[in-house]
């Protein structure tokens, strides 16, 4: 069974050096464990949305939970799905910097990320919007 998972954090002591290895782990143990998704960086706000098993997504989103690299971690959406929406990416990365602010403006009250007011339905439509345009990067894929 597939689930989707998406949730919000604030960064905390995060430079682009540990930035990196957190993508590098990422895609290794991702690929290993069948999860796809894509993480959002800006601003000092972390999004991710996670796809794959129950259990492979529980455990994961539960070791990520404990990381020291981010605080208020929020559950923005949690659901069981048919089929993967970000099955190209074992953890695809958006560059915020080209996103175009009306794809911002289309979910949220103001042009910023902010994900602790976004519903969860607006996170995975804003999710697929960066995918459609092309702003997620995957280096090494
Ligand atoms: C925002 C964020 C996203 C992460 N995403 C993943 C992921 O998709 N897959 C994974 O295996 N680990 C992920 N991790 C966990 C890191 O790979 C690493 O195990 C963790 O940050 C180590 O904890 P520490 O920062 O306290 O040293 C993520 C961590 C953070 C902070």
């Amino acid at each position: 069974m597939l689930v989707r998972l998406i949730y919000a954090s604030r960064a905390s002591g995060i430079d682009g050096e540990k930035l990196s290895a957190i993508m590098k782990a990422s895609r290794t143990h991702n690929a290993a464990a069948g999860i796809t998704g894509v993480l959002v960086f800006s601003d000092g706000i972390f999004m991710q949305v996670l796809e794959g098993g129950r259990d492979e997504v529980s455990a994961l989103y539960n070791r990520i939970a404990q990381s020291r690299s981010h605080r208020d971690v929020v559950l923005l959406d949690y659901e069981e799905i048919s089929e993967r929406r970000f099955a190209g990416w074992s953890m695809g990365q958006a560059n915020l910097s080209r996103l175009n602010p009306g794809v911002l403006l289309k979910y949220s009250e103001r042009a910023v990320l902010d994900p602790y007011k976004l519903g969860g339905q607006a996170a995975v439509a804003l999710f697929e919007e960066l995918v459609q345009t092309a702003v997620i990067a995957c280096p090494g894929q």
